[in-house]
C-alpha cells in the first residue's frame, strides 16, 4: 500500500508540473504489459525468463527451463530482494512473471506488480473483499493466485467476483460476480486462461451449494459457459452447460431428495487448459455434506464428485470423466493439481493426464479418451481400497470403509489431509519423475452421526472426524501398533509407476528446474519457514535458507538481465491454521522472496514471541467453563485453534487483550466489531450467554498457557 501511494502521489506531481510545460514525456505512458496470448503460451517453454501461468506452462509442469542453477553452485543462492504485503494472513499464491515484471496475489484477493529485478512495488490492487464473507472457507481467506493474458490481469476475490486488471495501470477494467454475494461459496483459487477465455470455479464443500466451473471472455467479462458439476433438482435443470450430461450420467448416481445445500464437487483447485484438444479439465472435490447418508440415502457414486472432468473449453459441453473416489465419505478431495505430458508408456507415445489425489493413488489417464491408464498408491498404509481394478476403472472397497452405511465408526488411511492435498506438484522432462509432497500412515477416525440439520453460514459436514494431526482431539486410531504417519517429498517415475526416490520432511509446492534442482517451500515450527533444495536426480538435500514466514504458496523461477532467481511467497500458514505449537509468535505481514546467486539482501528476522497469555482475575464456575469449552470446539477451534492453541496465525485468543474484558469480548464476538477483517458476529449461532462461557473456558487455557510459560523460564 505505503509503495503505491507513494508512487502515485509523485506521479500526480510530476504530471501537475508537466500538464503547465510540455506534454508528458512518453516514458511515462504505462509500457503495454503481460502481451500475453494463445501462441505465446502454446511456445512457453521456450521463453523459460518467464513464468505466464499457474503451473509455469499450460501442461502445469512447474519445470523452469532456466539452468544457471545448479547442485554445484548452489552454495551461493542468497536473498536478492524482498517485498512486504500489507496483510498478515495466509499466503498461498504462485507469482507469475512476464518480462521482468511479476504479479502476485496475496491474502484478501489483493494483487501486486513488481519489479522482478528490485522487487520495487509498481501497483497495488485492493478488490476490498468484504470483511465477513471470510467466514465462509475451512482455511484462512487465501489466494492461490492470478492469471495474466492480453494485456490484462485477472483475480478472482474470496467473495466471487472475477475482476479483469490492466496490466499496465493496476486499473480495474471490468468485474463480474460469479456467485451471489449471500452465497456460501467463497474462491481461493487461481483463474486459468485459455481459447480466449477465462475460467474460475469455488470452494464450499464443507458449507454446502453445488460446486460448478464458469468461462467468462476475456476481453469483456461475459459469461461464455458454465457446467455445473454435481446435479441439482432434475425438475429444474440450469440451463448451463452442464445440463445434458448431468441428466444422462450424474442423476441416477444421486438418491433422495435435492435440496438447495446438497452438492460439492467443487473446483477449488486445479483447472487445465489442454490446447493439443482444446479442453478443458476440472479437478473436482468431495461431495456435501460429507456424510453420503445426508446427501444421497447413503448409496451412490454421486458423480461427478473426486473426479477428473474433461470438457470442449468453447462450449463448455462434457467430453469425458474419470471418478477417483465413487460415493466418498472420507474427503479425498480429487482437487490436486493435474499435470500433462507426452510419455512413451510400453513402447507407446501417449497423451497422459497425471494426477495424485487425496486418495493416495497415482492416475494417468489418456487425454484424448479419459481412459485409465495406471492407478498405482504413491504413499503406504491405504486401507480403504485395496487397489484400482484396471478393466473397470474402479476402487477394489474395503467393505469396512463405508461407515455411513455400517453405521461404525472407521478410521480411514489416509486421513482427510490425504496422501497428498493441493500443494503444487512438478514434473520435470529431464528426468521423467513426478515431485510431489505425500504422507504415509496419516488417517482420520470418522464417526457417522445419526442426526443432521443444516446451518447455513457453518460448516456442516454431517459426520464427526479425529485426525492424527490435530492435537488434543481424540486418538485417531485404536490401533496401538498402527504406524507412525511420515511425511516426505517423493519422485515418482511415471513409466516405471513407482518411486524413485523419497527425502524424508514436511513440505508444500514445488517446482524442478533445468539445472536439474528441486526446490521445495517449507514451514518451521508452523509460522517460520524455509526454502529448500534437492538434486532433482537423486534427491540429496543440497541447499535450504530461511524465512521468517512459512513458505505454503508456490515457488517459480525467472531471470532479468541475464540472472536467474527463485521467487516465493511467504505468509503465516494458511491451511495449518489448526497446527498447535507451543511456541507463538507475534504475527507478520507476508512477503514476496526473491533469490539469485550472490544475491545480498538480508531478510526480516524470525517475528518475535508474542505477548504474554492473559491472566483473568474473575471466576468462572466450572459448568460455565464446561459449555464454553463445548462451543468454542464446535464454533471457534476451526479458526483460533484446537484447545485455543493457535499459532498465533488467527489471533490466539489465549493473549487477545479483549480477555479481560466482558463488554469488548462481547462486543467482538456477539457484535462483530471485528467483522470487516473476517471475526463475524457469532450471536446467530451462539445460546444466550455462550460468548460470555466461552470466554471463561479460554481464560482457564490462558492460565495454563500462563503457568507452562513460567515452569519453561529458568
Ligand atoms: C472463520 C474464522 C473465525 C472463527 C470461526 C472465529 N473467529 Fe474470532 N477471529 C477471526 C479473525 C480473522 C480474527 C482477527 C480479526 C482481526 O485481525 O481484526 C478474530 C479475532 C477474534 C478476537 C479478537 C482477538 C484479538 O486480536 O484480540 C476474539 C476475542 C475472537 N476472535 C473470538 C472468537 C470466538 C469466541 C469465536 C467462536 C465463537 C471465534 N472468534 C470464531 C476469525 C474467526
Amino acid at each position: 500500500m505505503k509503495h503505491t501511494s507513494i508512487a502515485l502521489f509523485s506521479l500526480a506531481l510530476l504530471l501537475a508540473a508537466c500538464a503547465k510545460q510540455a506534454p508528458p514525456p512518453a516514458a511515462l505512458a504505462p509500457k503495454p504489459a503481460a502481451q500475453v496470448d494463445d501462441a505465446r503460451l502454446a511456445k512457453a517453454d521456450s521463453e523459460p525468463q518467464n513464468w505466464m501461468v499457474y503451473g509455469g506452462n499450460q501442461q502445469a509442469q512447474r519445470f523452469s527451463g532456466l539452468n544457471q542453477i545448479t547442485p554445484d553452485n548452489i552454495k551461493d543462492l542468497k536473498p536478492a530482494w524482498s517485498m512486504d504485503f500489507d496483510t498478515n494472513r495466509g499466503q498461498e499464491s504462485t507469482a507469475l512473471v512476464v518480462d521482468g515484471v511479476v504479479y502476485v496475489t496475496t491474502a484478501w484477493s489483493k494483487v501486486y506488480a513488481a519489479d522482478a529485478k528490485t522487487g520495487k512495488a509498481l501497483w497495488e490492487f485492493d478488490p476490498k473483499v468484504a470483511g465477513p464473507h471470510a467466514a465462509m472457507n475451512c482455511c484462512d481467506v487465501v489466494s492461490r493466485g492470478a492469471a495474466v493474458y492480453q494485456g490484462k490481469v485477472y483475480v478472482a476475490t474470496f467473495d466471487g467476483r472475477l475482476i479483469a486488471i490492466d496490466a499496465a495501470s493496476g486499473k480495474q477494467v471490468w468485474s463480474t460476480a460469479t456467485f451471489d454475494p449471500e452465497s456460501t461459496h467463497a474462491i481461493s483459487g487461481a483463474p486459468r486462461v485459455g481459447a480466449g477465455l477465462v475460467f474460475i470455479g469455488n470452494s464450499g464443500g464443507e458449507f454446502g451449494g453445488r460446486g460448478y466451473v464458469s468461462a467468462y471472455k476475456a476481453d469483456t467479462g461475459e459469461m461464455a459457459w458454465r457446467f455445473f458439476t454435481v446435479p441439482g433438482d432434475p425438475a429444474k435443470p440450469d440451463g448451463a452447460a452442464s445440463d445434458a450430461v448431468l441428466a444422462s450420467k450424474a442423476q441416477a448416481t444421486w438418491f433422495g431428495k435435492p435440496n438447495d445445500y446438497r452438492g460439492g464437487g467443487n473446483v477449488w483447485n486445479s483447472i487445465v487448459y489442454d490446447p493439443d484438444f482444446d479442453q478443458v479439465y476440472l479437478a473436482t472435490g468431495n461431495g456435501f455434506p460429507w456424510l453420503r447418508t445426508f446427501r444421497s440415502e447413503g448409496k451412490g457414486d454421486n458423480l461427478f464428485i473426486d473426479s477428473v472432468v474433461a470438457l470442449d473449453a468453447k462450449t463448455g459441453a462434457y467430453r469425458w470423466h474419470y471418478q477417483e473416489t465413487p460415493g466418498d465419505i472420507w474427503d479425498y478431495d480429487s482437487v490436486a493439481d493435474m499435470i500433462l505430458a507426452d510419455l512413451n508408456l510400453g513402447g507407446q507415445a501417449r497423451k497422459v493426464l497425471m494426477h495424485t489425489p487425496k486418495n493416495g493413488f497415482f492416475y494417468e489417464l489418456d487425454r484424448k479418451t479419459g481412459e485409465l491408464i495406471s492407478a498405482e498408491p504413491y504413499i503406504a498404509g491405504i486401507n480403504w481400497a485395496k487397489g484400482i481394478d484396471k478393466k473397470t476403472g474402479r476402487p477394489i472397497m474395503n467393505p469396512l470403509a463405508w461407515y455411513d452405511s455400517r453405521k461404525q465408526p472407521f478410521t480411514a488411511s489416509p486421513g482427510e489431509g490425504g496422501g497428498h492435498s493441493w500443494a503444487p506438484t512438478a514434473f520435470s522432462p529431464k528426468t521423467g519423475f513426478m515431485y510431489l509432497q505425500a504422507s504415509d500412515y496419516s488417517s482420520a477416525r470418522h464417526v457417522p452421526r445419526p442426526t443432521y440439520e443444516y446451518v447455513k453460514g457453518l460448516d456442516n459436514i454431517g459426520t464427526y472426524h479425529f485426525t492424527n494431526h490435530a492435537p488434543g482431539q481424540a486418538a485417531p486410531n485404536p490401533d496401538p501398533n498402527a504406524p507412525k504417519p511420515a511425511n516426505y517429498l517423493l519422485a515418482w517415475d511415471p513409466v516405471a509407476q513407482k518411486a524413485a526416490w523419497k527425502m524424508p520432511g514436511l513440505g508444500g509446492a514445488v517446482m524442478a528446474t533445468a539445472g536439474g534442482v528441486v526446490f521445495q517451500g517449507h514451514s518451521r515450527n508452523v509460522v517460520m519457514g524455509e526454502l529448500v533444495a534437492y538434486r532433482a536426480d537423486t534427491g540429496e538435500k543440497i541447499w535450504s535458507h530461511e524465512t521468517p514466514n512459512a513458505v505454503a504458496g508456490g515457488v517459480v523461477s525467472y531471470a532479468v538481465d541475464g540472472e536467474q532467481y527463485v521467487l516465493v511467497t511467504t505468509g503465516q500458514g494458511g491451511g495449518s491454521i489448526i497446527a498447535g505449537t507451543p511456541d507463538v509468535r507475534a504475527r507478520q505481514n507476508g512477503r514476496l522472496v526473491a533469490f539469485k546467486l550472490g544475491g545480498t539482501a538480508t531478510l526480516a528476522g524470525d517475528p518475535p514471541a508474542a505477548g504474554p497469555p492473559v491472566v483473568v482475575a474473575e471466576d468462572f464456575t466450572a459448568d460455565s467453563v464446561k459449555v464454553g469449552a463445548d462451543l468454542y470446539l464446535n464454533r471457534c477451534a476451526r479458526c483460533h485453534g484446537i484447545n485455543a492453541m493457535s499459532p498465533n496465525i488467527l489471533p490466539d485468543l489465549r493473549r487477545s487483550a479483549a480477555l479481560g474484558s466482558k463488554d469488548a469480548w462481547r462486543s467482538i464476538v456477539e457484535d462483530g466489531a471485528l467483522q470487516n477483517t473476517g471475526m463475524i458476529a457469532w450471536k446467530r449461532f451462539l445460546p444466550e450467554g455462550g460468548a460470555e462461557a466461552i470466554r471463561g473456558y479460554v481464560a482457564g487455557q490462558a492460565r495454563v498457557e500462563a503457568a507452562a510459560l513460567a515452569a519453561r523460564k529458568p
